[in-house]
């Protein structure tokens, strides 16, 4: 897919006040400075469109943006960041659990796993929950750069082995780094045929 136009829309804190959703709707979440704003940038070949920061919780509210005047691609706040208030780390999960199951045109949820580490309790419950809620995901270890290459794919083996212990099917993933460019063709391609479903 080329991307010939993308534009930042809104940001919200109430699921309710989003764009009109009339456009199938990509949304991108995983725990705080797993590099989500870094990833929709890539994908959108604009470096300055989401704002990223190397200091977690940069991303505090739903944010929309328009591509190519056909979708929407909303970036979330991280979970599991550990410096704020109880109460505002309840607000957030509230925000993000509404509009994930509340969102009629949110297609696909991209979960954002950094490749570094072993598996982690907090991206397995995450992933289990959307599951009870019955909401489609794939899923993106993300900064592959950072590793060897034998060490990412173990991570990521032992991660989907993780999932299997409660998933009967492993859901689509894929591997990126903003540093290398590289996954950005197989997520977009992805997007472009789920457009089209
Ligand atoms: P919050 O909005 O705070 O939840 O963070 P985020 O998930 O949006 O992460 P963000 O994109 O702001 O990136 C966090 C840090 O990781 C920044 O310093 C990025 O430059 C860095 N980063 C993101 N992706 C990559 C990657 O693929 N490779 C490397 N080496 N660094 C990355
Ligand atoms: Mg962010």
């Amino acid at each position: 897919m080329i991307i010939k136009s993308a534009e930042y829309l809104i940001s919200n804190v109430d699921w309710q006040k989003c764009p009109t959703p009339n456009l199938p709707e990509y949304a991108f979440i995983g725990r705080s400075n797993v590099g989500k704003s870094s990833l929709i940038n890539m994908l959108a070949n604009n470096e300055k469109l989401a704002k990223t920061s190397g200091t977690p919780g940069k991303t505090q509210l739903i944010n929309h943006f328009l591509i190519n005047q056909a979708w929407y691609l909303v970036d979330l706040p991280g979970y599991g960041f550990a410096k704020v208030s109880q109460s505002q780390r309840r607000s957030w999960e509230q925000m993000i659990e509404n509009y994930l199951r509340k969102r009629e045109n949110l297609v696909n949820v991209f979960v954002l796993i950094d490749s570094r580490h072993t598996p982690q309790k907090l991206d397995i419950d995450f992933i289990n929950q959307l599951g009870e809620w019955q909401i489609p995901f794939s899923l993106v270890f993300t900064k592959a750069d950072k590793n060897t290459q034998a060490e990412t794919s173990r991570n990521i083996k032992a991660f989907l082995n993780k999932l299997r212990e409660t998933w009967e099917f492993l859901p689509a993933h894929f591997v990126t780094s903003t540093v290398k460019k590289t996954g950005r063709d197989a997520i977009l391609s992805m997007i472009d045929e789920m457009n089209t479903e």
